[in-house]
C-alpha cells in the first residue's frame, strides 16, 4: 500500500490532497479564462480586481476594471486622485465603501511602503478594506506566497469535495477552511492553485447545479460520491433585508432652471457617503408611505428645514428599490414644484442639474435609474 492509495483503491489523506492539487492545476492551465487581471502579476491590478470581485460577477467587473486601471494606472495615480473621480469610476458597482477604502489604502501604501504593495501578511492585512480573503489573494496571486484565499466559492468547493457539514456562515468554519486550503497548495504553485479553486467554483462547482460529469477532481469528490453535492455546503440563512420606506421628491425647475431637477449630495460619512440623490425622507412606516397626502406633507416639511421650499404632489412619478446587505430602500418618487428657487443654493448641498450635467456626478444605482428614466423618457415626451 503506497502513500497514494489504500488497497481498496481509496486515497489516503495525503494522496487525496495531492490528487486534488495536481488535478486542479492541470485543468486550470488548460481551461482558465483569459481575464484582464490575469495578464500580469501586477499586485495593484490584482488588488483592484479582488476588491471589485467581492459581491460582483466577473462579467460585470471586466469593463469596470479596464476603465479603472486605465484612469488610475498605478497606485500613486489612485492615491492622488480626487475622491469624486474614484467614485465616478466605481459608479454602478455598488458597495461604494470598497472604493473609498481602496483609495485610503492606496494612500497608506504610498505613505508607508514607498508606493509598492507590501509582501508581508501583517502589512497587507492591515490595509483598509483588506480582509483575510483579499490578503491571501494578493499575496498568493501576485507574489506566489502559500497563503490561502478562502471566500464563499472556495468554501463551497471544499465542503463538497471533503463532504464537510460545518456551517460556512460561522467564522470558525472559515478559519478551519483556511487551514485546509493552505494544506492543499502544491509547493510553489500558490498563484495558480488559488485561482484554480476560484475558477472551479465559478465554472464547474457552481451553487445550484454543479457540473460533476466534467469536474477535473470529481472522481474522488466525497460529496458527489455520497450524492450530497447539492445539499452542500451547509449555510444558515442570513436575516432578510429590512425594508425601509422612502419618499423622494422630483422637483422640476422653472424659469432660469427650466429643464433641470433638484438633487443633493449625501453626507461625508455613512451609507452611500458623498454620492448624489433625489431629495428624500424616510417615511415613519409603510402605512404612511402608502398615504401619499400625508407623505407629501412630511416631505415638504423636511425639505423646508434645509431651506428648500417645495409643493409636493401626491402623484407617484417613479418607483424603485435599492438593496443593501441588511436593508432594502423602497422608494416612491412624488412630483414636486419649487416655490422659491433662489433659496436653493450650493451651500445647502442642493443643486439644479440638467441631463447634460448628469454624468458629472456619482449616483447610487437607484437614483441613476430614476433620473435616467426622467431625463430620457418623461422630458422627451
Ligand atoms: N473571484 C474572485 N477572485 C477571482 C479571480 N482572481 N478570478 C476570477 N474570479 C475571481
Amino acid at each position: 500500500m503506497t502513500d497514494k492509495a489504500t488497497a481498496a483503491g481509496e486515497l489516503t489523506d495525503i494522496g487525496n490532497k495531492r490528487y486534488f492539487g495536481e488535478g486542479l492545476l492541470r485543468w486550470y492551465r488548460k481551461e482558465r479564462r483569459d481575464l484582464p487581471w490575469r495578464r500580469s502579476r501586477n499586485p495593484y491590478h490584482i488588488w483592484v480586481s479582488e476588491i471589485m470581485l467581492q459581491q460582483t460577477r466577473v462579467d460585470t467587473v471586466i469593463p469596470y476594471f479596464n476603465r479603472f486601471v486605465g484612469r488610475f494606472p498605478t497606485l500613486r495615480h489612485l492615491a492622488e486622485a480626487p475622491e469624486d473621480d474614484v467614485l465616478k469610476h466605481w459608479e454602478g458597482l455598488g458597495y461604494y465603501s470598497r472604493a473609498r477604502n481602496l483609495q485610503a489604502a492606496a494612500r497608506e501604501v504610498v505613505e508607508h511602503y514607498g508606493g509598492e504593495v507590501p509582501r508581508g501578511k501583517a502589512e497587507v492585512s492591515g490595509l483598509k478594506g483588506v480582509g483575510p480573503y483579499t490578503t491571501g489573494a494578493i499575496l498568493s496571486i501576485a507574489y506566489d506566497q502559500p497563503e490561502p484565499a478562502v471566500d464563499g466559492n472556495v468554501m463551497r468547493v471544499l465542503s463538497r469535495y471533503f463532504c464537510l457539514e460545518d456551517d460556512i456562515a460561522r467564522p470558525a468554519t472559515r478559519v478551519a477552511m483556511e487551514s485546509l486550503a493552505q494544506s492543499l497548495i502544491p509547493e510553489g504553485q500558490a498563484a495558480d492553485f488559488n485561482q484554480a479553486l476560484m475558477e472551479l467554483g465559478a465554472m464547474v462547482c457552481t451553487p445550484k447545479s454543479p457540473s460533476c460529469p466534467v469536474c477535473p477532481v470529481g472522481e474522488h469528490c466525497e460529496g458527489r460520491l455520497q450524492g450530497r453535492e447539492r445539499e452542500l455546503p451547509v449555510k444558515t440563512k442570513a436575516k432578510k433585508a429590512r425594508p425601509v420606506f422612502r419618499l423622494a421628491a422630483l422637483i422640476e425647475g422653472t424659469g432660469a432652471y427650466a429643464g433641470k431637477v433638484l438633487v443633493r449630495q449625501r453626507p461625508e460619512t455613512g451609507l452611500l457617503a458623498q454620492m448624489w440623490e433625489l431629495p428624500h425622507i424616510e417615511a415613519p412606516d409603510e402605512e404612511i408611505w402608502n398615504r401619499l397626502d400625508e407623505g407629501a406633507g412630511l416631505l415638504e416639511a423636511a425639505l423646508a428645514e434645509d431651506g428648500v421650499r417645495v409643493k409636493a404632489s401626491n402623484e407617484v412619478v417613479g418607483e424603485a428599490q435599492h438593496i443593501f446587505t441588511h436593508l432594502v430602500w423602497k422608494i416612491k418618487v412624488l412630483g414636486a414644484a419649487a416655490l422659491e428657487e433662489r433659496y436653493v443654493a450650493d451651500r445647502t448641498g442642493y443643486r439644479w442639474i440638467g441631463p447634460e450635467e448628469f454624468e458629472n456626478y456619482a449616483w447610487p444605482n437607484v437614483f441613476r435609474k430614476l433620473l435616467t428614466e426622467y431625463f430620457l423618457l418623461v422630458r422627451r415626451g
